[in-house]
């Protein structure tokens, strides 16, 4: 069986990085939209256009499921793939809801960070509506921060500037947990955790969406019997970002795996 993974560019690899630790017996599609990233800058109705033509792409060459690792595709389009594509499909949003449960004892706030597009949609302020009876919820776009790692820009001395100048204006003796509501965002996970101070949470998605990938691979009987083969694509056919993909999983996947092994 083959699931395919679906993002704007590189950011969907960090969840698929942690579904080839947890679910290696499959084999997976990973595209990335390369003619139209970032999608965060783009319009509504852009966006769908091109998730579809996306999705279009990789059901000719065959999925059984489909993992939209975009938070940003996933607020525009999920219901309407779903609508459309009879295969069992999850999508991603903002880990919201387990970021305000953990927070609850320490009465601190929580930091939502995502692309502007995913902010400013419904299915987010429905969201919050739902989980943050107590108010404690505030949203920052980093609008730059898909650029810098579609460069593959990880050097500290450019991040921290940048990320301090974000943060710049937010009391972090106020807060107890930020969230990664963009794939790309995790790419920087180890960077935040060395200058926020260690009393702030840094939270994503992606444990939880791999959860739900294999809890629906389970339920629609889909057994995996592969081997953790990847096969990259991008809608522009670039050489060269077929590479960098290779790169950037290499990148995410020993960052993840240092990470595990710390926690035991
Ligand atoms: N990685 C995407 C997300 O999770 C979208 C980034 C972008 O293309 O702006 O929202």
């Amino acid at each position: 069986m083959t699931i395919g993974f679906f993002d704007s560019g590189l950011g969907g690899l960090s969840v698929l990085a942690e579904s080839l630790r947890k679910l290696p017996d499959q084999d997976y599609l990973y595209m990335a939209d390369t003619l139209h990233v970032p999608y965060g800058s783009k319009t509504n109705a852009e966006v769908k256009e091109y998730v579809f033509q996306a999705v279009e792409r990789m059901m000719a060459e065959g999925i059984d499921a489909l993992v939209v690792a975009c938070n940003t595709a996933t607020s525009i389009a999920v219901e309407d793939l779903r609508a459309m594509y009879d295969l069992p499909i999850v999508g991603m949003e903002p880990a919201v809801k387990p970021a305000v449960e953990m927070n609850r004892a320490t009465g601190k706030r929580v930091l939502v960070t995502a692309t502007l597009l995913t902010l400013t949609m419904p299915r987010y302020y429905a969201l919050v509506n739902r989980v943050d009876e107590g108010g404690i919820v505030d949203s920052l776009p980093l609008p730059e921060l898909v650029h810098y790692c579609e460069n593959l820009q990880f050097d500290p001395d450019v991040m921290v500037p940048y990320f301090q100048s974000k943060l710049a204006p937010y009391n972090l003796d106020d807060y107890g947990i930020i969230v990664l509501g963009c794939t790309h965002y995790p790419f920087y996970a180890d960077i935040l955790r060395s200058m926020l101070p260690p009393h702030i949470g840094i939270v994503d998605g992606n444990a939880g969406t791999v959860r739900r990938l294999s809890a629906l691979l389970n339920r629609f009987g889909i057994a995996g019997s592969g081997s953790g083969s990847v096969t990259f694509r991008c809608m522009g056919n670039e050489p060269a970002y077929l590479d960098k993909m290779q790169t950037a999983l290499a990148f995410i996947s020993e960052r993840l795996e240092a990470r595990e092994n710390s926690k035991n």
